[in-house]
């Protein structure tokens, strides 16, 4: 748990619609997250959270709405400006997404020279950096297929980080670990709570998300249902449908 140090919204999101087909999977979604705050994303499967969260980072193009960060909207066609926002706005995925031709070090590095237009040595020292920070320095050398699971989905957040994001976004990070490596990237991404980086992560994980969220969204059908601190959503939420969903959720164990 965060303290926010910052009254003003580091990142708004304003009206967000999207329609597949003649199917509208987000229905209107108005979210603002403040500097060092966490926000969790909970739900059915289907709810559209993994599209609020790709539509954030304009993976997915809103029909409708609009982003903001630092108080200036995003203009996904300039691509330029969306190049610069997406570097800080780190997305980690379910999949860890890593080029399994390079080293854990050079997948860390690779965004740093191509995007930040660093020098090899500099990107070096700055990846080493970073893959310490998430306890992999000795395994810096090491390519994904020899890495675990949970090994690899640190050197993507070890990615993401070193491009200096203002907000993480987190879609169940954790969802495709087996059991046992699914606490190391939970006490990376509590560590990187800790020193306040702004976050909203989509997770079943509920018993993580009560110890690491300031704030739970529930989501159904494309909307927000009821938002609000873990302990009034989880344990008292004023919704029936919440209530619902969230007793379901705490009795099957957290999944
Ligand atoms: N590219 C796409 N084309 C068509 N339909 C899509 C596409 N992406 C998502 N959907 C549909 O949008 C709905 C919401 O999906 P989404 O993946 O956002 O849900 P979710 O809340 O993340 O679910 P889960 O908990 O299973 O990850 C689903 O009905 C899905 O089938
Ligand atoms: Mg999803």
């Amino acid at each position: 748990m965060t303290t926010a140090t910052d009254s003003a919204p580091v990142l708004t999101v304003e009206g967000i619609r999207k329609s597949f087909g003649n199917k509208e999977i987000l229905g209107g979604v108005d979210l603002s997250i403040r500097r060092g705050e966490i926000k969790v994303l909970i739900g059915p499967s289907g709810a559209g959270k993994s599209t609020l969260l790709q539509s954030i980072n304009f993976l997915v193009m809103p029909d409708a709405g609009r982003i903001c960060l630092e108080g200036r909207p995003v203009d996904p066609s300039d691509r330029k400006g969306l190049c610069l926002y997406r570097q800080q706005v780190g997305m980690i995925f379910q999949e860890f997404n890593l080029f399994d031709h390079l080293t854990a070090l050079g997948n860390v590095e690779i965004g740093l020279v191509r995007v930040k237009k660093m020098k090899r040595s500099q990107a070096r020292e700055r990846a080493m950096a970073e893959l310490e920070r998430v306890g992999l320095g000795v395994h810096a050398h090491k390519y994904p297929a020899e890495l675990s699971g949970g090994q690899k989905q640190r050197v993507s957040i070890a990615r993401a980080l070193a491009l200096d994001p203002k907000v993480m976004l987190l879609d169940e990070p954790t969802s495709a670990l087996d059991p046992e490596l699914i606490g190391e990237v939970h006490a990376v991404i509590r560590d990187l709570g800790a020193a306040g980086m702004t976050m909203i992560m989509a997770t079943h994980q509920i018993g993580f998300a009560r110890a690491l969220a300031d704030e739970i969204i529930f989501m159904e059908n494309g909307v927000v249902i009821e938002q609000g601190p873990p302990d009034k959503i989880l344990d008292d939420a004023d919704c029936e449908r919440t209530r619902e969903f969230c007793t379901k959720i705490t009795e099957l164990g957290g999944r």
